[in-house]
C-alpha cells in the first residue's frame, strides 16, 4: 500500500496519472526491453510519458551492433509496424526523447482513442537484429464524469450524492470539486454529499490535474419549443412541436397541454397528425433531469380552412363559424367511420 501511495504521488506532480503496475524486463539473450510501468491510466487531455530502455548485445562475432531504427506502435504487427510518428491520429502529439540512461515516449493531448497497447521495436545492423518489447504497455485513457447517485429536493435546495467516475482510476487518489466553476472541495474521496441549487453546475477533478475537468452536470436549461412547419397553422396538416434544453446528463422531456393534466408524449417532439382547431392552446414542454427541471410553454393556434383567413373582416367574421360547424360534422362524421369513441 506505501508503494501505491508513493506511486500515485510521484504520479500526480509529474505528467502521469495513475501508474498501476510496474517494471517488466522483457528479454532474451541479451536482447530486451524494459518498461517502467505496463498498465496506465491516465485523465483525457492531459500527458502521458511512458519511460523505458533497451539492451541488445554490443557485437557478435563479425560485428559491432548498431541500432539503425526505433518507434513505438500500436498498429501492425512486429515485422510491418506503423511508427506512431507517422501515424496520423497522433500528428504533432507524440516525441520520443533520450538521454544516456532514460527514454521516453511522451503523447500528449490525450484522447480516449489513444486507449491501446504500446510496443517499442528497434532494429540494428544485425542479421535478425531486430526486436519487439512485447506484450507492450496498456494505455487507458479515461474521462471523468460526475454520476448523481441520489438527489433529495428539499426546501433549502438538493441534497445530492455524486460520484467522480473514470473507468480505470482506482478509487484511493483525491478529487477535488468544482461548484460554478470555482473549487469548492478539496481532497474528497470519489463520492461526497452536497447541497445544491437548481442553477448551481458542479464538476470533479483529479488532485493535482484541476485544469482536466469532468463535463458539468446541471439541470436543464430553460427549454426552447418550436413549431414545424413554421407560420401559420391550418387544420387538417401534420404539425409538430419541438423542444430542447441544454442539460447535463441530457434531459428527457414530456408535452403536457394547459387544462388537460394528461401527458401528451414524452420525447422531443410531439406531432398532431390532422389538427384541428380545438387542439389550439397552451403547450408546456417539462425538460427533466436528475438535477432538476425547466419548462416552457408554446401557444398553438390553429386557422381554420385554408384562405378564409385572407376574406375581409365581416365576411370572415360570417363564414369563420359556418366552417367551423361544418369542420366539426366531418370529424363527427370520420369519426364515426372509423368507429373511435
Ligand atoms: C457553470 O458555472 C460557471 C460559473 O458560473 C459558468 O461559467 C458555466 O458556464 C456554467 N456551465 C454551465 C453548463 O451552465
Ligand atoms: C423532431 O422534429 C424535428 C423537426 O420536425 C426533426 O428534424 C427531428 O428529426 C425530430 N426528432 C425526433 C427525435 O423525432
Ligand atoms: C412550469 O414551471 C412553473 C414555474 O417554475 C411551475 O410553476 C409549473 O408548475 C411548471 N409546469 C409544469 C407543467 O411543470
Amino acid at each position: 500500500m506505501r508503494g501505491a501511495a508513493m506511486r500515485l504521488n510521484t504520479a500526480v506532480r509529474g505528467f502521469v496519472v495513475v501508474v498501476l503496475s510496474v517494471s517488466v524486463v522483457q528479454s532474451q539473450d541479451g536482447w530486451g526491453v524494459t518498461y517502467t510501468s505496463t498498465q496506465i491510466c491516465a485523465v483525457k487531455g492531459s500527458t502521458v510519458e511512458i519511460k523505458y530502455s533497451y539492451t541488445y548485445p554490443s557485437r557478435t562475432q563479425y560485428q559491432i551492433t548498431k541500432v539503425q531504427m526505433k518507434l513505438w506502435f500500436t498498429k501492425g504487427f512486429d515485422h510491418q509496424p506503423v511508427d506512431l510518428k507517422s501515424d496520423s491520429d497522433y500528428t504533432g502529439r507524440v516525441e520520443y526523447r533520450s538521454n544516456q540512461k532514460d527514454c521516453t515516449l511522451r503523447i500528449t493531448e490525450l484522447r480516449e482513442s489513444d486507449s491501446a497497447v504500446y510496443k517499442f521495436r528497434f532494429i540494428t545492423n544485425q542479421q535478425r537484429g531486430s526486436y519487439t518489447g512485447s506484450p507492450g504497455v496498456t494505455l487507458t485513457v479515461t474521462d471523468l464524469q460526475v454520476q448523481v447517485i441520489t438527489s433529495q429536493h428539499g426546501q433549502d435546495g438538493t441534497q445530492v450524492q455524486l460520484k467522480c467516475h473514470s473507468s480505470c482510476l482506482p478509487d484511493h487518489p483525491s478529487y477535488v470539486w468544482m461548484k460554478n466553476g470555482q473549487v469548492t472541495l478539496r481532497e474528497t474521496s470519489s463520492t461526497l454529499r452536497y447541497l445544491l441549487f437548481p442553477e448551481d453546475n458542479i464538476s470533479c477533478a483529479l488532485k493535482g490535474h484541476e485544469e482536466f475537468p469532468s463535463p458539468s452536470v446541471y439541470a436543464p436549461k430553460p427549454p426552447s419549443v418550436s413549431v414545424s412547419p413554421s407560420g401559420e397553422i391550418t387544420e387538417a396538416t401534420s404539425v409538430t412541436l419541438t423542444c430542447s434544453s441544454d442539460a447535463n446528463p441530457a434531459a428527457s422531456y414530456t408535452w403536457y397541454k394547459e387544462d388537460e393534466d394528461s401527458l401528451k408524449t414524452s420525447g422531443h417532439n410531439f406531432t398532431i397528425s390532422n389538427i384541428r382547431p380545438e387542439h389550439s392552446g397552451s403547450y408546456y414542454c417539462v425538460a427533466h433531469n436528475n438535477r432538476g427541471t425547466h419548462n416552457s410553454t408554446l401557444q398553438l393556434t390553429v386557422a381554420a380552412g385554408a384562405g378564409t383567413l385572407e376574406a375581409a373582416g365581416v365576411t370572415a367574421a360570417v363564414l369563420l363559424p359556418v366552417i367551423f360547424f361544418s369542420v366539426f360534422l366531418w370529424i363527427q362524421k370520420k369519426e364515426d367511420v372509423q368507429g373511435t369513441c
